[in-house]
């Protein structure tokens, strides 16, 4: 052993914190327990068999480019796949050399951080967010400012004052980072105004908007909301994609799309990061989508996702307690509870896994540390019986805690 190791690890390493919720994801291994905690899709929605074609199919007939280094803008294939389904979907306006694959999009968040930020700069984001994207942000130094949410999505008018007295405290705001569909952790959409008001602080403010959008496609019901991407008209908005929810988290493949401006600064520091994702998954995931497979599959999976949904959702209003809420979201795989003010979901955590149920605290998600009485809860993996019972177990904590 090396010794005095804690004298070499760099600055940044040591400013870094692991993920609480891969931390916490490991304490729900245990048999038996009902895990509301990750953001898992549900294993029996891969599609393995028809994975298993595009994958033989990839290798019989190009075998030789899949297994070689790609570009790192990604495959062709794929980006042409992805846009036309953009285009067709959205309306969006974009072909191939606006997007640019990622390792998934916790990758992209990443990349994002390394062309924006430098220590004591400030991103804005929303209270709760993502943790990954605010960890990835605070990794390059950055400090992170929550802007609350209503039912709306983020406060247009809290996000303006936010960033006037940022800067007059003599700091830059670099960027808005938001979730607008079914917000992580929330479960929250962004109105069509709201996202109005904010492009146009964004103008004001000249700051670009990361669209962060991987359960934009999981829409159980409600009207689609335009996307960021689709409503800016002057090339502000840089939107990152994922496959991890809509087909496999284990392929591994996000994207970034935008103004080419950005993506060239994207791919400078992917190169750094590691020079290409893998061509061989690229190329069987522009295989699931050339062969229609995409189109059918995403039907399946919101299907079933409604319906664990709407099961949990029944099962919150059949046993918790008065003075408990949650969120009711029109898609993606979460949902969020707010106990009474007075509660704390940290012990209420630790009572809930002896019960073998277990959720993610809210606190994490709250960059001011505000949150305390808040839960995150994933409908998407466990079975709709399990989703059932496992909000029976938590409504005995929580009622035994009051
Ligand atoms: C809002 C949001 N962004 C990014 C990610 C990262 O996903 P992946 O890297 O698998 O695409 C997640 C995962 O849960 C997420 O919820």
């Amino acid at each position: 052993m090396i010794n005095n190791i804690e004298s070499l690890w760099s600055e940044k390493v040591n400013s870094m914190k692991k993920s609480v919720i891969r931390e916490l994801l490991k304490l729900t291994q245990k048999e038996g327990i009902i895990s509301f905690a990750g953001g898992l899709p549900d294993p029996a929605l891969f599609p393995v068999d028809d994975l298993s074609k595009c994958t033989e199919y990839v290798l019989q007939t190009h075998g030789s480019k899949a297994l070689q280094y790609g570009l790192t803008e990604g495959d062709l294939g794929l980006r042409k796949e992805l846009a036309t389904r953009y285009r067709q979907i959205e309306g969006l306006n974009i072909d191939e050399n606006n997007i640019v694959i990622t390792t998934a999009s916790q990758q992209g968040l990443d990349l994002v951080g390394r062309v924006f930020l430098d220590k004591g700069d400030v991103v804005m984001c929303a209270l709760p967010s993502y943790l990954g994207g605010i960890n990835a942000f605070s990794s390059y130094g950055a400090e992170i400012k929550g802007v609350k949410l209503d039912e709306n999505g983020m406060s247009a008018t809290a996000l303006d004052d936010e960033i006037n007295k940022t800067k007059a405290e003599g700091k830059k705001v670099k960027f808005i980072y938001l979730v607008p569909d079914f917000q992580n952790p929330a479960g929250i959409t962004m109105n069509r105004q709201r996202r109005l008001d904010i492009l146009d602080i964004a103008y004001k403010h000249n700051l670009p908007i990361i669209e962060d959008s991987p359960y934009r496609e999981v829409r159980f019901d409600g009207e689609p909301q335009e996307m960021f991407q689709s409503l800016d008209k002057k090339g502000f908005v840089i939107t990152l994609g994922s496959l991890s929810k809509v087909l496999a988290p284990g392929f591994r493949i996000g994207w970034a799309m935008g103004d080419p401006i950005f993506l060239d600064k994207i791919v400078t520091v992917k190169q750094v990061a590691d020079l290409c994702s893998s061509s061989f998954v690229q190329m069987i995931a522009a295989e699931y989508f050339r062969q229609g497979y995409y189109a059918e599959n995403i039907k399946k999976i919101i299907k079933a996702y409604r319906e664990k949904r709407d099961a949990m959702l029944g099962a919150l209003e059949e046993f918790m307690p008065e003075g408990v809420t949650w969120t009711h979201p029109e898609g993606g795989l979460f949902l969020f509870v707010i106990l009474p003010k007075n509660m704390n979901s940290e012990a209420l955590f630790e009572k809930a896994i002896e019960r073998n149920v277990a959720f993610v605290i809210g606190n994490v998600f709250h960059c001011d540390n505000s949150g305390k009485n808040t839960m995150r809860i994933n409908f998407s993996f466990s079975s709709i019986e399990d989703n059932i019972e496992g909000v029976r177990r938590l409504s005995e904590v929580i009622k035994e805690m009051m």
